[in-house]
């Protein structure tokens, strides 16, 4: 039986769920903090937009769009001094918020500015906020408030279909139970953290034969919590274990031209002290890297033919569907431009506008 719920049009079509054109605004990975060294200054392509990172000498990370705003020089040609970064061709400097601040030829620098991107950088990753100024929080889930953790990268990785439709695998229910063949029934609930995060969990008795799941019971107790929170419907914290034991998974993704997902995993789980609690961490994160991996490679088999739609919803549909519509609620920007869907419309009248003026006067010239 279709079921139309939780408000779900399956005829209209999304505006940012599954669209290759639109993203949500909100704090996106960039690159290992690890691989920017202080003095080392990189390109990066990030939904569409040309940038460049640098690590000047006081260690922060900056962003600034990627082209030199005197010429179009690729600042990535640049060299840092100090905490500023020099453009190679006429040499202009510009400090860490994007102001220039030394032009040779000139006795002052003009009033130029390169445009800056809000950065933060936390859990070994390097993060860019799409907007002027950060509206929430790097991602997190509840119980991280005043808590330390251990924390490892994954691998980098790269799929063939859309970031969306990668992370809705961790609350398509009838997959995990029937493809997982999980002896545990899940059903999972939703709460809205936020304008731009959404949780669904669930808590699960245990009562199977399954020999190792038997054996975590005898070890802990009978009931297994499973969350996953979204983040911008791009970064996904999935938690799982019990109250001694949670280990945290994170997927966190961005779409590359043609749709396609380039993403990124972080395994954490809360610091233990000592050198046996520190062993201990460093299994759970160990075992954490071998379920992400083995995860990521049973779905790429699956989602690389996948076109993705949802005609016939049933209620074991349910989370996905909340998911798209949490989704939808959220402020889109266009790929590449970062602007407001109508900005850029707005953008293209003024150029439109202009090219007719020009008509217009050459025409009275060659008159
Ligand atoms: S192009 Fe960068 S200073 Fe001229």
């Amino acid at each position: 039986m279709n079921t139309n719920i939780d408000n779900f049009n399956s005829v209209r079509k999304p505006k940012i769920f599954n669209q290759s054109a639109s993203f949500v605004e909100g704090w996106y990975w960039v690159l290992p903090s690890q691989s920017l060294f202080v003095g080392e200054v990189k390109p990066v392509t990030i939904l569409g937009r040309d940038l460049v990172v640098y690590r000047g000498q006081d260690r922060r990370a900056i962003i600034l769009d990627a082209y030199c705003p005197h010429m179009g020089t690729s600042l990535a040609q640049g060299k840092i001094e100090g905490n500023e970064l020099r453009c190679v061709l006429h040499r202009w400097k510009f400090d860490a918020e994007g102001i220039c601040v030394d032009v040779p030829d000139l006795d002052e620098p003009i009033a130029v500015k390169a445009k800056t991107w809000p950065v933060a950088e936390q859990y070994g990753i390097i993060w860019v906020w799409t907007g002027e100024t950060p509206q929430q929080p790097l991602p997190f889930v509840l119980d991280w408030e005043n808590q330390e953790f251990d924390f490892t990268l994954g691998g980098e990785f790269s799929i063939n279909c859309h970031p969306h439709v990668l992370l809705l695998q961790g609350i398509d229910t009838q997959q995990i139970n029937i493809v997982y063949k999980l002896p545990l029934k899940m059903v999972l609930e939703k709460q809205e953290l936020n304008q731009n995060a959404i949780i669904f969990n669930t808590i699960t008795n245990i009562n199977s034969k399954s020999f190792w799941l038997k054996l975590y019971r005898r070890f802990f107790n009978s009931s297994l919590s499973y969350s996953i929170c979204y983040w911008y419907g791009t970064t996904s914290i999935i938690t799982f274990g019990n109250d001694l034991t949670h280990l945290h998974i994170i997927f966190t993704t961005r779409i590359l031209p043609g749709g396609k997902t380039q993403g990124q995993t972080l395994l954490m789980c809360k610091k233990r002290q000592g050198m046996f609690g520190k062993l201990i961490n460093k299994l759970i994160l160990r075992l954490g890297k071998r379920i992400s991996d083995r995860l990521l490679k049973n779905h790429d088999q699956i989602l690389q033919t996948m076109r993705f739609y949802l005609k016939n919803p049933i209620k074991a549909d349910l989370s996905i569907i909340q998911f798209i519509n949490h989704l939808e609620r959220q402020k889109p920007l266009t790929h590449e431009t970062w602007l407001l869907p109508r900005e850029k419309e707005r953008e293209e009248e003024v150029r439109e506008e202009r090219e007719k003026r020009e008509k217009w006067r050459d025409e009275l010239v060659n008159d």
